[in-house]
This record gives structure tokens, C-alpha cells and sequence, in this order.
């Protein structure tokens, strides 16, 4: 892939420069105005609780200062906040994300001086910024530059790391493995599908998979949708996101083990492409009706969680922009995260505190298979009722992870909120890696 936004880079300076940029949280406030003293220029942020939009907009007024002063800076975070999410996103606020306008500018690297212990946070900040940024690069690409052929062509350079085993499957491979609901989506595009698996196994702790919704374009197939689709690039932001946590792992260099299939194909329109009344039989003979060719998130998810059978997680995790529905259910916050495990579930919302990656469990529940019962097949990809869409998706999905502690993340409200100038963001990131982290190493 040959476009890609650049990150912008601190050089850790030994010398006070003449503008400061100091954070701190609202009880420690002192002056929002600057303090001029000399040739020195002293601006205070105050930042509360952490949301994407308050880390964003304290990063955006950071990054607006630092280039009208076209200086390096002091900056100093007050030890009450996350250094290293602010470090992170204020390497993304002064990066131009606009990659496509004649007007980008390739970001800097910028004199910073920092105390010790700030300096010590810098590498593995830069670490996840590098990441974010992998996946808001990826969502942020048009389709005729990320796609599932140009994807497994360059994923080995994106990763950029030994320690990953990567298997790439394209058509074959696919209908060796009976991805028979990959099969459907990918008959629609010119472009094979790829199903890509990714192992990372460092250290002898928890095994964690990961599976990532990678539409690379959904057009709704022949339920086609309405209105502005050209968001609908970005229907892959769940493989993002696990790209990035990859990324992340690596750089961070964690010791953990992860398995991750990223599942990436199409859903577009041709003579061959899947119709509404098809029906899927999947590897493990459920069998599935196409009731609308706009649910094709969940009939390849449901791929990837059967090949997750085979791997011998502790736990599996799915995460996709499955449903517009989820911004029904939780509004643009917090995403809907649906779990067979409690413990698994409390890591999860314990760590919304410390991030920008909000999630709030809603029910597998039970009460609504009845809704997706097929009268021509088992099961429908769509409900006979229009309440709980995110719910009902969540449903069909535990069919092909019956067995299997599971968490379904659903990110379709937040995948295309915008964040520094462009309607895309790197969310799932902070949100895997965190969980990683925590559950791998830390219980
Ligand atoms: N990719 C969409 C969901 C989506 C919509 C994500 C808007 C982000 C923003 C998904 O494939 C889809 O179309 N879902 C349908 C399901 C319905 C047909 C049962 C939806 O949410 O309307
Ligand atoms: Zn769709
Ligand atoms: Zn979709």
C-alpha cells in the first residue's frame, strides 16, 4: 500500500525550549489563558474524564498551539492523567490525516522536552500511535487501494515483524476450508476473497483470537442500500482494528499469544453475486437462509468463528461493524459488547475508565432465536422483528460459537465518527490491546 498517513515524531531534547505545554486536570487549573514571560510562552489544557472527543479536542488545541509556534515544546501532563494516551493522540493530532488533498503536509518530528519519567512513557506511546494510525490509514483508504487483493499483498510489510506466522487463503483455500459464507460475499467482487490467519505467540500465558469483519466494501449487495454509501469503505474497520492490535502487540513487544483470521472479501453486485433467498450451508451443517444481502457481516464472521474451533483459544473475540443499530441501542459512546463470560465482560468495562475505546454489554439473549428461526432453512440472516437489530446479530452469531468463551464486539457506531479532519478513526485498538494486555499478563 503506497499511501499512508505519516506519523509525527518527538526527539526527546536535553534543553528547555521557549514554548510549554502543560496539562492537567480541572481541579488543578490555574490559567486557561497563555503566560507570556519573554521569549517564553506557557499554555495550560485542562482535561476530566477521558472520552475520544475530550482526548481529541485537548489534542487538536495542543497540536493548533505547537504549529503556530512552529517550535519544539516542554510538555509536562500532570501524573493524575494517562500520559501515554495523550502522548499517543497528540503524535495523531499532528499528523495531516488528509493523505488525498493537495494540501497534506508531512508531519515533523518536533524538540520535546519532558521530564524523566514522561520521557520513559514516549516508545511505547509512539508504539500505539503507530498502530492507531496502521488502522486509521487502513479505514481511511478508498476501495481501489484496500481491498482484499491488495491487502494480502502487502500485509506482510504492514506487520513488519518474524514473530508473526501468516497464512494467506485466498478463493482455493477458502473453499478447502468450507467458508462457504466468505464464498457467498466473494462471488459478488472481481477480486478473491482473503482470509487471512495471523499468529503471534510470545511467552506460555492466555491465548486470545481475534476475528475481524473485513468488508472492503458493502454496497448492500442486492438489498442494495440507500442514501451515501461512500462510508461503506470503511466496513472493514473491524479488521482494522485487529491489524492495528497486531501492530501494537509487536511493537509493545507483549508477551502473549494471539491467533487473528481476518476475514476480508466484498459485498458488491455482479451476475454472480449472492441473491436474497440463497442459502449457505456451513461447515458445521447449520444451514442459513439469505433473507437480505445487506447482513453479510455476520455470514463470514460466522467463518471465522467456526475456524476459531480449531485453535484452542481461552477466549475468542469477534469485532465488526455489524449493525447500525448499534447507535440505536447505545448511542456513538459506547459500543455494544455482547459476552458468554462475566469475567471477560468486567475486564472489558473496567478498562473504559483509562480509554477512548468505550464498550457496555448488552444480552445474548436466548428469548430472541426464535426470531431468526428459518422456515426453509435452521436459521435466517435477518429477524422477523425490526427491535434489537444488534441483539438479533449477536444471536446469530453464537450459533457457530456455541462452545467457546466469546465476546462479539460491535463497532458500527463508532467506526465512522470523525476524529482530526477525516470521518475515521482507529477505534478497537486501544480496546483490544488493553484487553490483551490485561487478561494475557496481568490475570
Ligand atoms: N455494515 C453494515 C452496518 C453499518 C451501518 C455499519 C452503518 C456502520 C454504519 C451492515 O452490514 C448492515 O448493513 N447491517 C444492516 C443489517 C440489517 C439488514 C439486518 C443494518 O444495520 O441495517
Ligand atoms: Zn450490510
Ligand atoms: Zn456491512
Amino acid at each position: 500500500m503506497q499511501q499512508y498517513i505519516k506519523l509525527a515524531t518527538f526527539n526527546l531534547a536535553n534543553n528547555k525550549q521557549d514554548v510549554t505545554i502543560k496539562v492537567v486536570n480541572s481541579q488543578e487549573a490555574t490559567n486557561p489563558y497563555p503566560q507570556i514571560e519573554g521569549d517564553k510562552i506557557s499554555f495550560e489544557y485542562t482535561l476530566d474524564k477521558i472520552s475520544l472527543e475530550s482526548i481529541n479536542a485537548l489534542c487538536s488545541k495542543i497540536a493548533a498551539d505547537v504549529k503556530a509556534h512552529n517550535s519544539g515544546f516542554n510538555l509536562e501532563i500532570d501524573s493524575s492523567l494517562n500520559a501515554e494516551l495523550i502522548i499517543e493522540s497528540l503524535l495523531l493530532a499532528l499528523s495531516d490525516i488528509n493523505i488525498f488533498k493537495s494540501s497534506y503536509t508531512e508531519p515533523q518530528t518536533y524538540d520535546v522536552y519532558m521530564s524523566e519519567q514522561l520521557a520513559a512513557s514516549y516508545p511505547s506511546a509512539y508504539s500505539r500511535a503507530t498502530a492507531y494510525n496502521l488502522t486509521r490509514t487502513l479505514n481511511h483508504l478508498p476501495h481501489s487501494l484496500c481491498n482484499s487483493q491488495t491487502l494480502s499483498e502487502s500485509i506482510v510489510e504492514l506487520l513488519d515483524d518474524p514473530r508473526f506466522k501468516i497464512t494467506i487463503n485466498r478463493l482455493s483455500q477458502c473453499q478447502e476450508l468450507e467458508m462457504h459464507g466468505v464464498l457467498a460475499l466473494s462471488q459478488g467482487s472481481r477480486y478473491e476473497p482473503a482470509v487471512i490467519r495471523v499468529e503471534y505467540s510470545q511467552g506460555s500465558g492466555k491465548r486470545v483470537g481475534l476475528v475481524g469483519k473485513g468488508v472492503m466494501f458493502d454496497s448492500g449487495g442486492y438489498n442494495i442500500k440507500s442514501g451515501d454509501i461512500t462510508s461503506m469503505k470503511t466496513d472493514m474497520a473491524g479488521c482494522g482494528a485487529v491489524i492495528g492490535t497486531l501492530k501494537a502487540i509487536s511493537s509493545l513487544d507483549l508477551e502473549v499469544n494471539v491467533v487473528a483470521y481476518l476475514m476480508t472479501t466484498d459485498n458488491l453486485i455482479n451476475e454472480q453475486a449472492y441473491i436474497p433467498g440463497d442459502i449457505i450451508t456451513y461447515s458445521n451443517g447449520v444451514t442459513v437462509e439469505v433473507g437480505n444481502t445487506d447482513a453479510e457481516g455476520r455470514l463470514i464472521l460466522a467463518d471465522g468463528l467456526l475456524l476459531m474451533e480449531q485453535e484452542n483459544c481461552d477466549v475468542v473475540i469477534d469485532i465488526a461493524t455489524l449493525t447500525g443499530n448499534s447507535a440505536v441501542a447505545l448511542g456513538k459512546s459506547y459500543s455494544p459488547i455482547f459476552s458468554t463470560n462475566d469475567e471477560v465482560t468486567s475486564i472489558f468495562t473496567s478498562l473504559n475508565e483509562t480509554s477512548t475505546d468505550k464498550v457496555w454489554p448488552l444480552p445474548i439473549a436466548s428469548e430472541y432465536v426464535e426470531f431468526i428461526k428459518g422456515n426453509i432453512s435452521d436459521i435466517r440472516n435477518t429477524s422477523s422483528t425490526k427491535n434489537g437489530g444488534s441483539i438479533i446479530a449477536a444471536v446469530f452469531l453464537h450459533h457457530f460459537a456455541p462452545n467457546t468463551n466469546w465476546v462479539h464486539i460491535d463497532m458500527g457506531a463508532m467506526s465512522r465518527k470523525e476524529e482530526f479532519g477525516a470521518p475515521v478513526n482507529g477505534f478497537g485498538v486501544r480496546l483490544l490491546t488493553n484487553f490483551i494486555e490485561t487478561y494475557c499478563t496481568k490475570s
